[in-house]
């Protein structure tokens, strides 16, 4: 696999989902759907329902980033909606290798979230079950804030960790991530990238997204 781009739609026009969705449909290998709860963060956007229904519209593979408590109950379901991904955060599984292989069973790639705080060491245990890492790059709740640099470390201990363990797992990030800090989590290991605001503020979102796999690309060469 390349280099993902998984653009969020938290910065889109929420009252017109599927359209904003198919504006970097072709361009986008995924659709991140962030799903909060106000409990697990200080927001809350959109839950099953709306993911599913807006499923049924789209012909893009819905990557879901579900910032709520009790992942254990709902995860399963954003699966068997027909997602192609979905991540839940380790600090809110109580049984996340459960999960992790509940999420599988339901036909999605199963994904483990650390929030900025929470040391890789975290999710170790969950190598054989999980198909993607995510590191985030800024605390989780809200579109549009500053990447956070000193999580790179963080990046690189993800990727050493899951080409240590001889197992196929992505890298990706989620936060602040556009034209400017792209590259630098592409050297730091990262394959898929999260982008909001850096492509729904742009009148031509499907160029970014090009633009930034491109740079992502050239980042990576050794
Ligand atoms: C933040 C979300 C992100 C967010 C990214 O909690 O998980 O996916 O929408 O937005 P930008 O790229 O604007 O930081
Ligand atoms: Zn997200």
């Amino acid at each position: 696999m390349g280099m993902q781009i998984s653009p969020s739609v938290l910065n889109a026009d929420l009252s017109s989902l599927a359209d904003e969705v198919r504006r970097v449909q072709g361009a986008a290998d995924w659709i991140h759907l962030d799903v909060m709860d106000n409990h697990f963060v200080p927001n809350l956007t959109f839950g099953l329902p709306v993911v599913a229904s807006l499923l049924s519209q789209i012909d893009i593979p819905a990557d879901c980033h579900l910032m709520i408590n009790d992942p254990d109950h709902w995860a399963p379901g954003f699966a068997e909606a027909g997602a192609g991904s979905v991540t839940f955060h380790v600090e809110a599984a109580r049984k996340p290798r459960m999960v992790a292989k509940d999420i599988r069973a339901a036909g999605a790639r199963s994904g483990v979230a650390v929030k900025p705080g929470t040391p890789i060491s975290q999710v170790k245990d969950l190598l054989p079950v999980i198909d993607m890492i995510l590191v985030m790059t800024v605390e989780p709740g809200f579109g549009g804030q500053s990447f956070m640099a000193d999580m790179l470390p963080k990046v690189r201990e993800a990727r050493r960790l899951a080409d240590s363990a001889d197992v196929d797992i992505w890298i990706q990030v989620d936060g602040g991530v556009g034209p400017d800090t792209i590259e630098q989590c592409a050297a730091a290991g990262a394959d898929v990238f999260v982008a909001g605001s850096a492509v729904y503020r742009s009148p031509d979102p499907g160029l970014v997204v090009e633009q930034l796999r491109a740079s992502a690309e050239n980042a990576a060469r050794p």
